[in-house]
C-alpha cells in the first residue's frame, strides 16, 4: 500500500510518498526513485533526541547502506528551541561535516524540526537539498509540504523564514504509533480543515468512522486514505499558489482566531491543533451568521471536532476583547483589514475581509 502524490511547481516539482515501513527503506527510495533525485554523497540527518531514539539509527543505516555518507545533528526538543540560536547548531554541523552545494539535509521529526531544517537548508551555501521525513501527523499532512520554513522571533511565531521546497517528502505512517495521543489529535484538526475547506468526501469518510479519537481505532486503510487525501489537498493548493498570493490563504482556515487563542494563552494552554479546532468552530458559526453555510453544516463540523476529542470552547478566562484586539496583529492582516477564511458549504471556502468585530464578538461570547 503506497501512494505517491506529485507537487507540481514551475521549478523543482517533487513527490510526496506515503509508504508504510519507508523509514527502513529511505536510502533505496531515494536512489531507486523513478525520477532519480541525484543527491550528492553527503547527508546530514537533523532530529531531536526523542525521535532519533525511535527512528534515527534506522534512517542512518538505510542511507548508509544505499551508499550515502551520513552525519547527524540532534537538536533540543520543543517549540521554544525553534530559534536562530538553535539554527546555529545545524550550521555548525554542516560546517564540521563539510556539507557542499550538492549535499542534503534530512529533517526527521515534527513541524519544529522540519521548519528549522528546511530553513537551514534554504540558507546554507545559499540553498542545498532538503528531504522531509515528517514524524507527526500534523507535519505529514501540513508542515512538511509546501516549502514554508523558518524559526520564531522572541516576539512572534515564524517571523524569520524562507520558501524552500523539499526534494522529496517521505511519510511512513507506522511512526505515528509512538506519537503521543494529544499530538495525534492536533494533527487531526488539520485533517478536518481539509475536509471542511476542500474535500467533502474526506469530511464524510471521517463522519462515517466509528471512532477517531485515538490512532488505534483507525485501521491502516483509513489512515492511508486520510493521509493521501490530506496531502492531495495541500499539494493541489501549493501547486496553484506556491507563495501564498491567493488560493493558499484558504489553508489558514481556523488559524486566525486559533493563533490569537494560542498566543494569548502563552502557547502553554492549547497546542496549535487545539487552537485551530477552536478557531474552526468559531469561523464555522461566523459563516452561519453571514449566510455562507447552514447551521446543520456548522453542527456537523462541530460534531467531527468533538469526535476527535479536540476542544470546541475558548479556554477559561480568556478575554474576548483581547482576542479581537490580537486579530489585528495577525500576519494575514492586509491594509488594516483582518482576513478570514470562511466555509461556503462543506468542502468549499472563501477568503474575506468583511467580517465585523461585532459578529466575532457575538460568536465568541457563546463559546
Ligand atoms: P513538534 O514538531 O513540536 O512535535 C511534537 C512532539 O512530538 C515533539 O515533542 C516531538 O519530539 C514529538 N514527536 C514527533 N514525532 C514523534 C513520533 N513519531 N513519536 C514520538 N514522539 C514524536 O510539533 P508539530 O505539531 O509536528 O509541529 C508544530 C510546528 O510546525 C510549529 O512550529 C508550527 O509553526 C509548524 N508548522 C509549520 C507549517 C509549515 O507549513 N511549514 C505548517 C504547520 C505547522
Ligand atoms: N500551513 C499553511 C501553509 O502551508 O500555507
Amino acid at each position: 500500500m503506497q501512494s505517491v502524490i506529485p507537487v507540481v511547481l514551475p521549478e523543482k516539482s517533487y513527490e510526496i510518498a506515503i509508504a508504510p515501513g519507508s523509514v527502513d527503506r529511505i536510502g533505496r527510495l531515494i536512489t531507486d526513485a523513478e525520477t532519480p533525485l541525484k543527491l550528492g554523497q553527503k547527508i546530514l540527518v537533523v532530529s531531536n533526541p526523542t525521535i532519533f531514539r525511535c527512528y534515527g539509527q534506522r534512517v542512518v543505516d538505510s542511507l548508509t547502506q544505499a551508499g550515502f555518507d551520513v552525519c547527524r545533528c540532534i537538536l533540543p526538543a520543543g517549540e521554544r528551541y525553534k530559534t536562530l540560536a538553535t539554527l546555529q547548531k545545524i550550521y555548525d554541523a554542516a560546517l564540521e561535516n563539510r556539507l557542499e552545494r550538492s549535499s542534503t539535509m534530512v529533517a526527521l521529526g515534527g513541524g519544529v524540526i522540519g521548519d528549522m531544517t528546511g530553513f537551514a537548508a534554504a540558507t546554507w551555501l545559499r540553498g542545498i537539498n532538503v528531504v522531509q521525513v515528517p514524524t507527526t501527523l500534523l507535519a505529514m499532512v501540513d508542515a512538511a509540504i509546501g516549502g514554508k520554513t523558518g524559526v520564531n522571533h522572541p516576539r512572534g511565531k515564524n517571523l524569520i523564514g524562507a520558501f524552500h521546497q523539499p526534494r522529496l517528502v517521505l511519510i511512513d505512517p507506522q511512526v505515528l504509533k509512538t506519537l503521543p495521543m494529544r499530538e495525534f489529535r492536533a494533527g487531526m484538526a488539520e485533517v478536518i480543515k481539509y475536509g471542511s475547506i476542500w474535500d467533502a468526501n474526506l469530511f464524510e469518510r471521517l463522519e462515517q468512522a466509528a471512532r477517531l479519537d485515538q490512532l488505534r481505532y483507525i485501521n491502516d486503510d483509513l489512515l492511508q486514505e486520510i493521509l493521501t487525501r490530506s496531502c492531495q489537498a495541500k499539494a493541489h493548493v501549493v501547486s496553484k499558489d506556491e507563495k501564498e498570493s491567493g488560493l493558499r490563504e484558504i489553508l489558514n482556515y481556523g488559524h486566525t482566531i486559533g493563533h490569537a487563542v494560542e498566543s494569548l494563552t502563552g502557547y502553554r494552554v492549547v497546542n496549535h491543533g487545539e487552537a485551530v479546532a477552536i478557531g474552526m468552530v468559531a469561523v464555522g458559526q461566523v459563516a452561519v451568521e453571514m449566510g455562507l453555510w447552514t447551521q446543520e453544516e456548522s453542527d456537523r463540523q462541530l460534531a467531527l471536532i468533538q469526535k476527535i476529542g479536540l476542544p470546541t470552547r475558548l479556554p477559561e478566562g480568556l478575554d474576548i476583547e483581547a482576542i479581537i484586539h490580537s486579530l489585528q496583529s495577525d500576519k494575514k492582516v492586509k491594509a488594516g483589514q483582518v482576513r478570514f477564511v470562511l466555509p461556503e458549504g462543506i468542502g468549499k471556502a472563501i477568503v474575506t475581509d468583511q467580517v465585523t468585530p461585532d459578529t466575532i464578538r457575538s460568536v465568541l461570547q457563546k463559546m
